[in-house]
């Protein structure tokens, strides 16, 4: 059991809306790939091992290594991840993954890359039998705007029955009205994402607003414990603007401490993993686990 105590003095005990109006440390559109970071490396102090699906695991921004999520996460230590599907729908990106696949090889590790639509191959990946109802699963789905559709949030939300798959999904809240209206003769995109016909309801509201609508679906009807809504941010005119909002959805009851604390820290070098361990679970108790 990690130790319970006030650790996390500043945090809510319920999944009531976590509200960051001016915060101190924000996390940019360039760092959210430290922040997914710096959460998998707390976390996997807990589980010692796991499984990382990657929807749409190109590198964003190419000449910015040290941006790109799947090589983080990959690359981190201790190397407890020991399974990855990293999916991948452009021909240009799929060099860069299969170079970070081989680059990590390491016995033990399985990498695979999936070319083409996430969609499609996440039944694949769910029927290969490698995630296990014992196996602690993340999946990051950092979509564009409409990609990831809704049927395979609740395929990864029904695969495992305690302890579901661990989702990282990013919502554009920044831009959602401008990309819905750039849909006119294609709004069958945006029912497939959004999961029915009443996707209207989202025009106009805030972006505040819609990111905590998509916590309580996460929660209501993919069935989720916990399900908070973190403000990705870009400075557009020299303004701080919300971009994206990363709905991060778990059963875990200290996944929302941990993804508190990465998000305070993601952007400062990473703590000792010794200091970490005595700071989340007190030494004695974490040497016993
Ligand atoms: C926002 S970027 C991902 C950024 C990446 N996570 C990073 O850390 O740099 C989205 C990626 O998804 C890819 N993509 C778009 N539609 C896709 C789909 N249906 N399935 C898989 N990949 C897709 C795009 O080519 C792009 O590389």
């Amino acid at each position: 059991m990690i130790k319970q105590g006030n650790l996390f003095p500043d945090l809510p005990s319920t999944d009531k809306p976590l509200r960051f109006r001016s915060p101190d440390r924000p996390i940019w559109t360039e760092n959210k790939a430290k922040l997914i970071e710096r959460y998998l490396y707390y976390f996997v102090m807990i589980t010692k091992h796991g499984a990382y699906i990657d929807g749409f695991a190109g590198p964003q921004y190419p000449d910015k290594q040290d941006a790109w999520a799947a090589k983080l996460v990959i690359e981190s230590k201790p190397p407890f991840l020991r399974k990855f599907w990293l999916c991948e729908t452009s021909e240009e990106k799929l060099p860069a993954l299969y170079s970070l696949a081989s680059a990590s090889f390491q016995k033990g590790r399985s990498i695979k890359v999936l070319p083409g639509d996430f969609n499609k191959n996440l039944e694949s990946i769910l029927a290969s039998g490698a995630i296990t109802e014992k196996m602690a699963t993340f999946c990051l789905l950092d979509q564009h705007t409409f990609e990831c559709e809704w049927k395979s949030l609740q395929a990864l939300a029904v695969h495992k029955k305690d302890n579901k798959i661990e989702l990282f999904y990013f919502l554009a809240t920044g831009w959602l009205d401008r990309a819905i209206a750039a849909t006119t003769r294609s709004q069958h995109i945006v029912k497939a994402w959004w999961g029915g016909d009443d996707w209207k309801k989202l025009l106009g509201m805030r972006s505040f607003d819609r990111a905590q609508l998509f916590a309580s679906r996460f929660r209501l009807e993919l069935g989720y414990k916990h399900a908070h809504a973190w403000p990705i941010y870009d400075r557009e005119s020299g303004a701080r603007r919300v971009m994206y909002h990363m709905i991060h959805a778990s059963d875990h009851d200290e996944a929302p401490k941990l993804m508190s604390r990465a998000y305070r820290k993601a952007n400062e070098p990473k703590e000792e993993l010794a200091d970490v361990q005595r700071e989340l679970f007190g030494s004695e108790s974490f040497h016993k686990r």
